[in-house]
């Protein structure tokens, strides 16, 4: 068994946060073949943005160890009506220095209780990994989401290379796999 980190607390973000989950997503992205932006295009702007979506229509949560911030999660509505039951543009970053820890899986499961106990409307979740990110893929699976189909050829790959891109989506009350 991979060992459990139990030091890190999850958290909600304030704007004093924003420093914090931009070093976090530009170490993340040091590491190719995960987050489709490199570090050059996590920008303040990028970082702000998300902040802002997930406030307002959405959900972001932190990981924390001691204060300093090591993993990110965040969600929000497409702004059309239609679409106010969808938590779209999920990402989820851990930093690489505790990854595998139980601190990604924390970060879902904060969003999921979220979305399940609160009066937020919600009954979809998606999200888009690449189909290299099998260990990605894997723990999305083992929370409920479901793979949706495969753009073919979407994103360009660590060697170059157009590898597919995985759609995949969280229905609430579905039963199976997360939903016990
Ligand atoms: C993907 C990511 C968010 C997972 O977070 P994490 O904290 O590393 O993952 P966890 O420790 O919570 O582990 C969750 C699952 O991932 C897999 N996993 C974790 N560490 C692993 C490792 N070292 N080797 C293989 N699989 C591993 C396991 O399936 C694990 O399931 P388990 O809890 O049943 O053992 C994180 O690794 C990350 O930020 N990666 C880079 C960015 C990225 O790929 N983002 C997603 C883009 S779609």
């Amino acid at each position: 068994m991979r060992p459990m980190n139990a030091a890190f607390e999850i958290a909600l973000p304030t704007k004093d946060d924003l420093p914090g989950i931009g070093e976090l997503y530009r170490a993340v992205a040091g590491v190719e073949g995960g987050l489709a932006r490199t570090r050059d295009e996590i920008t303040d702007d990028y970082i702000r943005h998300n902040f802002a979506a997930s406030r307002d229509r959405g959900v972001e949560f932190l990981a924390t160890i001691g204060g300093e911030i090591v993993g990110e999660i965040h969600a929000y509505r497409p702004t059309p009506r239609v679409f106010a039951h969808v938590l779209s543009d999920l990402t989820v970053a851990v930093h690489p220095d505790h990854q595998g820890l139980g601190i990604g899986r924390a970060l879902f499961a904060r969003l999921l209780a979220t979305v399940e106990h609160e009066a937020l409307g919600v009954t979809r979740i998606e999200l888009i990994a690449r189909e290299s990110n099998q260990r990605a893929i894997r723990l999305y699976e083992s929370l409920g989401f479901r793979i949706e189909g495969r753009f073919e050829g979407r994103i360009r790959g660590v060697t170059g290379s157009l590898e597919a891109d995985i759609p995949m989506a969280w229905i609430r009350g579905r039963r199976g796999v997360g939903h016990p």
